[in-house]
C-alpha cells in the first residue's frame, strides 16, 4: 500500500482526538453565551485536522491532474515530482471555517435580535416590537466588513488557482491581488469610508492633527493588498519558506491583537473589536497553515503553489485594512519589503531575470549556494559600475572573465544574499535562518510601533501606552 497518501494510526487518533475536543468546545460555546474567541480557537483545531488529512489524501489526485512541480534543490531522481497547489486545499478548508464561524461571531446579536433565539428572558416592550425589536442594533457594519473580507479572499483564491493552472507571466500576475481587493475596498467605501490619517507630531503645525487622504487612501489600501500577496510569493523557493514566514507574521499579528484585549487593555476600548476581527481571521489560517507546513517543511512532500502565497498575503491585507492597522502590518513585512526593493533591478529587467531565482543546489556538497544570472551581453557601463559597487558592499557577488567583464552576478533575492553573506548551507538551515530573521524583524517592528512611535505621535492607541 502507498503510505505517502494515507494517515498513520497515530496520526489518525491524534487528529480524531483534536476534532473531538474541538467539537466539544464548539458545542459548549453554543450552550453558553457563544464566546466567539473560544469558538474560533476550536475552529482553528478542526481546520488543522481537516487540512492535514486532505493534503495527505489528495496528493495523488493532484499529481494525476497534472498539478505537480519539481523540487529543484534536491539530487536529481526520476520520481521527483511533488503535488503543487496544495494551498488550494487549505484555502477551501479556511473559507469554510470562516463561513461556519459567522453564527458564533454574531451569536449574541442574533439571539438578542430575534424572537425565538433562545434568549427568552428578553422582555419586549410594545414599542420595541413595532420597531422590529432589537434588529436595528444588529451590527450590520461588522457583518458587512467580515463578508467583504471573505469575498476578497474568495476572489484571490479563484485567481490564485487560475495562476497555478495556467502559469501566468509575472508582469501580468502582479495585478491579480488588485482584482481580489476590489470587494473589500468597495465595502470599505460604502460602509466605513474613513480616509483620515493621524499626522506625526513634527508635521502637525503644518497639516493639523489629521489629514483626509480621500481617494489616495484607497490607492494606498489597494497597494497594500497588491504588495502583501506578491511579496510572499517572491520570498519563496526553498522548502517551507512560504508557509513559515506566513506563520511567523500571523503569530506576531495575534500577539499584537492580544495586546488590545482585556485584561491587557481594559474594555471597552475602541480598537478591541477591530483586533478581535483580526483574530477571527487569523486563527483558522494558522490552523490550515500549520497543517500545510507539516507537509511542506524540508524535505517537502508537497508544494504550496501561488494560491497559498496569495491567500496568505490577502489574509494579512484583509485584517490590516479592515482592522485599521495596515502600518503596523507593514512593519511585520520588513524582510518582504527588503526582498522586493532588492529585486527591483531584476523585476524591471535592468539585470536579466531568469524564470527561477531560487538558490542553486550543489549536488556534490548537498548544500545551497547563491544562484546566478548570466550576462550573455555584458552589462552597460552604468549597470557594471553599480554591480561593482554592490559587490564591494557585499550586497551582490559578481564573477568576471579574464577581460574584466562581468559574466555572472547573483540573483537579487534575500535568500541568495543570505548565502552570499553566510556561505553555502543546507536547505532546512537556510529556512530556519529566514524564520529567525522574520521573527526578529517583526518583534523589532512591534517594539517600534508601541514604544518608539510615541516620539512622533501623541500616544499609542493602547490604553496603557498613553504617556
Ligand atoms: C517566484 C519567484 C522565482 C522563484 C519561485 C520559487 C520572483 C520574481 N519569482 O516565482 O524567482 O524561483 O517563486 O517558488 O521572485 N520550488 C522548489 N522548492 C520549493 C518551492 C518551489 O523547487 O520549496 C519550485 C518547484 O519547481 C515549484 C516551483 O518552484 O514547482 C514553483 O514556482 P512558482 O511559484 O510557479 O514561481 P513564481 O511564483 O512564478
Ligand atoms: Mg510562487
Amino acid at each position: 500500500m502507498d503510505t505517502s497518501s494515507t494517515l498513520s494510526h497515530t496520526e489518525t487518533w491524534c487528529l480524531l482526538a483534536l476534532v473531538g475536543a474541538s467539537i466539544n468546545i464548539l458545542v459548549n460555546t453554543v450552550q453558553g453565551d457563544g464566546a466567539p474567541l473560544v469558538a474560533s480557537i476550536a475552529l482553528g483545531g478542526i481546520s488543522f485536522a481537516t487540512a492535514f488529512s486532505l493534503i495527505r489524501w489528495l496528493g495523488p489526485v493532484f499529481l494525476k491532474a497534472g498539478l505537480k512541480g519539481k523540487d529543484m534543490a534536491k539530487p536529481r531522481r526520476p520520481e521527483m515530482y511533488e503535488p503543487e497547489t496544495m494551498g488550494a486545499v487549505c484555502a477551501v478548508v479556511y473559507l469554510l471555517a470562516l463561513i461556519v464561524f459567522i453564527p458564533f461571531a454574531f451569536y449574541k446579536d442574533i439571539v438578542a435580535a430575534t424572537s425565538g433565539g433562545g434568549n427568552r428572558d428578553v422582555v419586549l416592550e410594545p414599542q420595541q416590537a413595532e420597531n422590529g425589536r432589537y434588529l436595528h442594533r444588529f451590527p450590520h457594519g461588522k457583518l458587512a466588513s467580515y463578508l467583504s473580507g471573505l469575498l476578497s479572499l474568495q476572489s484571490i483564491i479563484i485567481l490564485g488557482i487560475g495562476d497555478d493552472l495556467l502559469d501566468i507571466r509575472w508582469r501580468h500576475k502582479v495585478l491579480i491581488p488588485a482584482f481580489g481587493s476590489i470587494p473589500m475596498l468597495i465595502v470599505y467605501f460604502v460602509d466605513f469610508g474613513v480616509t483620515h490619517v493621524v499626522v506625526p507630531l513634527p508635521l502637525q503645525p503644518y497639516l493639523g492633527d489629521s489629514v483626509d487622504l480621500g481617494w489616495l487612501y484607497y490607492t494606498y489600501m489597494a497597494a497594500v493588498a497588491i504588495f502583501c500577496p506578491n511579496s510572499i510569493n517572491m520570498l519563496a523557493g526553498i522548502n517551507g519558506i512560504e508557509v513559515a514566514q506566513s506563520l511567523v507574521i500571523a503569530a506576531l499579528l495575534l500577539f499584537n491583537d492580544a495586546l488590545y484585549l482585556a485584561p491587557i487593555t481594559p474594555y471597552p476600548h475602541p480598537a478591541t473589536d477591530s483586533h478581535l476581527f483580526s483574530i477571527y481571521f487569523l486563527l483558522p489560517f494558522v490552523g490550515v497553515s500549520a497543517a500545510l507546513l507539516y507537509h511542506n517543511w524540508y524535505p517537502s512532500k508537497v508544494f504550496v503553489g501561488d494560491t497559498y502565497c496569495y491567500l496568505a498575503g490577502m489574509v494579512f491585507a484583509v485584517v490590516g485594512i479592515l482592522g485599521h492597522f495596515s502600518k503596523t502590518l507593514l512593519l511585520l513585512f520588513a524582510p518582504q519589503i527588503f526582498n522586493f526593493l532588492y529585486s527591483i533591478p531584476q523585476l524591471f529587467k535592468l539585470i536579466p531575470c531568469p524564470r527561477h531565482r531560487l538558490p542553486r543546489f550543489n549536488a556534490a556538497t548537498g548544500l545551497l549556494e547563491a544562484s546566478v544570472t548570466e550576462w550573455t551581453v555584458p552589462p552597460s557601463q552604468f549597470i557594471a559600475t553599480a554591480l561593482h559597487l554592490l559587490h564591494y558592499l557585499h550586497l551582490v557577488h559578481i564573477t568576471k572573465n579574464k577581460d574584466g567583464q562581468i559574466f555572472e552576478s547573483t540573483n537579487l533575492t534575500i535568500l541568495n544574499l543570505w548565502l552570499v553573506w553566510m556561505g553555502p548551507m543546507k536547505e532546512n538551515r537556510l529556512a530556519w535562518h529566514m524564520v529567525a530573521v522574520q521573527t526578529v524583524c517583526g518583534a523589532l517592528g512591534l517594539f517600534v510601533r508601541h514604544r518608539l512611535a510615541l516620539l512622533v505621535f501623541h500616544h499609542d492607541n493602547r490604553a496603557f501606552g498613553i504617556s
